[in-house]
């Protein structure tokens, strides 16, 4: 059977956590390949919630390994909280992980000279995570001042290599704000070292390790992090996240082919949500937003922000799911908006009096779209017990066939609630029964 993919088709947290760990038990092996701790993924089940950033959801499941793949950015600080929250929950996961020796490392100055510039944009600022994403990524595509989780194994590549960078990067702290922060050379050191010695056992060439794994007829489930729209060459640029974290990414960061994916599926929200800057064409700014905010907890992950909320935009959704090459979609959060006498999605976008379905590439041309809307009824019912399509009201049954014919791709799954049982499945091939315990 050949590879699974989940990415995301709007700003992220589309509800991808959910669906990898329905898809979990039909897989061997689940892939992270690009971003890094920036990520929240939440999953519900057996009346407890996890929530995962760098480790892939598959950690939670016993026989099933968990792979951070070579194109994402590894906090070994972040990797090894997380794994220590698991086992204070009485979870050893240690041995189902395996890190790519290739993935580059985050430092302690990563972090703070994005907080330094992050400052420095102002009212224009990106509002990232602030988990030194970007700026690994920039160091990796400079090939400067890049140090990679193989490098931090060896204690004198890692001590030259923390010598040589700290130096260069506390000028650049200090050119931003003379009064900031210190590094401490010897300092990251030591503390790099004992990461590196706890995280040893699991480092290894991780592409080697797929292949051979696909080649002995493992499954694989690729986990994509963030949503296409914050995609570094796909995204509303420069308001995007710094990996190719639409289905673009997998590949490189995972060293998979392309033509080992079966299915791709493309999570979006029922809604659209975005945290941080960035143009928002169907943002609802108002009592509306503000409705489906409290209905879906729409607060970040990671960092707590209030995200913005607004209607489907089926423009962005069907560019994603395009240039993503996914083949179906699974709908999230429907349930968020039962109670709402009509419901809208945003089918185009007028800019300057023209009408468009296509994205514009620059932001300034996005930030003037004004969306074009398709009333479609509501539903007042509770729908978070139903578990079959043809339960739902006709009002949601339509919806959900509007997004697709808008979004033109076929829905194989709606989620009605976070726990695993308040699923719908149509693609009952992807999701068989047992997954979906009802
Ligand atoms: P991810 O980053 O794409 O994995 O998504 P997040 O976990 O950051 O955000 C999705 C949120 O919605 C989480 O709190 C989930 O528990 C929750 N969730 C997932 N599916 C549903 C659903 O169908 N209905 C509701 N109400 N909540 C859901
Ligand atoms: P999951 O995987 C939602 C957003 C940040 C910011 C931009 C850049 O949970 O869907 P970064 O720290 O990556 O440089 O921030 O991207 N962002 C996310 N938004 N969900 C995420 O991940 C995100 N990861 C980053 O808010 O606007
Ligand atoms: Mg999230």
């Amino acid at each position: 059977m050949p590879a699974t993919s989940v990415i995301g088709l709007q700003w992220g947290d589309e509800a991808k956590g959910k669906v990898v760990d329905l898809l979990t038990s039909h897989h061997d092996i689940v892939v992270r390949y690009q971003g890094g701790n920036n990520a929240g993924h939440t999953v519900k089940f057996g009346g407890r919630t996890y929530k995962l950033s760098l480790l892939p959801t598959g950690i939670l499941q016993q026989c099933v390994k968990s792979v951070i793949a070579t194109g994402v950015v590894v906090s070994p600080g972040a990797v090894l909280k997380e794994l220590d929250g698991l086992l204070e929950g009485g979870q050893d996961c240690s041995d189902r992980l395996l890190i790519s020796d290739r993935a580059h490392v985050i430092f302690p100055w990563h972090v703070l000279e994005e907080a330094g510039f992050e400052k420095l944009r102002g009212r224009s600022a990106i509002g990232t995570t602030m988990r030194g994403i970007g700026t690994c990524y920039r160091e990796k595509m400079g090939r400067f001042h890049a140090v990679r989780m193989g490098d931090i194994l060896d204690r004198d590549i890692l001590a030259a290599k923390v010598r040589e960078i700290s130096p260069i990067k506390q000028r650049l702290l200090d050119a931003v704000d003379p009064d900031g922060p210190r590094l401490n050379a010897d300092a990251i050191i030591e503390e790099y070292s004992a990461y590196a010695d706890r995280l040893r056992p699991m480092v290894i060439d991780t592409t080697s390790y797929l292949l051979d794994s696909l080649e002995q007829g493992k499954r694989l489930l690729f986990e994509g992090a963030q949503g296409s729209l914050l995609d570094i060459d796909h995204g509303t640029f420069p308001y995007v996240t710094s990996s190719s974290s639409s289905g673009c990414g997998i590949h490189s960061g995972s060293g998979v082919p392309e033509r080992a994916i079966g299915r791709m599926i493309g999570v979006a929200k029922a809604y659209t949500t975005r945290v941080g800057g960035g143009p928002f064409p169907s943002e609802l700014d108002n009592a509306v937003g503000e409705r489906i905010r409290r209905a879906g907890n729409e607060f970040g992950t990671v960092t707590g922000r209030p995200r913005r909320c607004g209607w489907l935009d089926a423009v962005a959704t069907r560019y994603s799911a395009r240039f993503s090459g996914v083949d179906g979609i699974a709908i999230a959060l429907l349930d968020v908006l039962s109670g709402f006498d009509e419901l809208y999605i945003c089918e185009a976008y007028e800019i300057d009096g023209n009408r468009t379905r296509d994205m514009p590439s620059r932001c300034e041309d996005l930030a003037k779209a004004v969306p074009v809307l398709r009333q479609v009824p509501g539903w007042k019912e509770d729908i978070t017990g139903i578990t079959r399509f043809e339960d739902l009201p006709a009002a949601a049954r339509m919806y959900v066939n509007t997004v697709s014919e808008l979004v033109e791709r076929p829905v194989d799954l709606v989620s009605v609630g976070p726990d695993r049982c308040q699923t719908i499945v149509l693609n009952p091939a992807l999701f068989p029964s047992e997954t979906v315990k009802h």
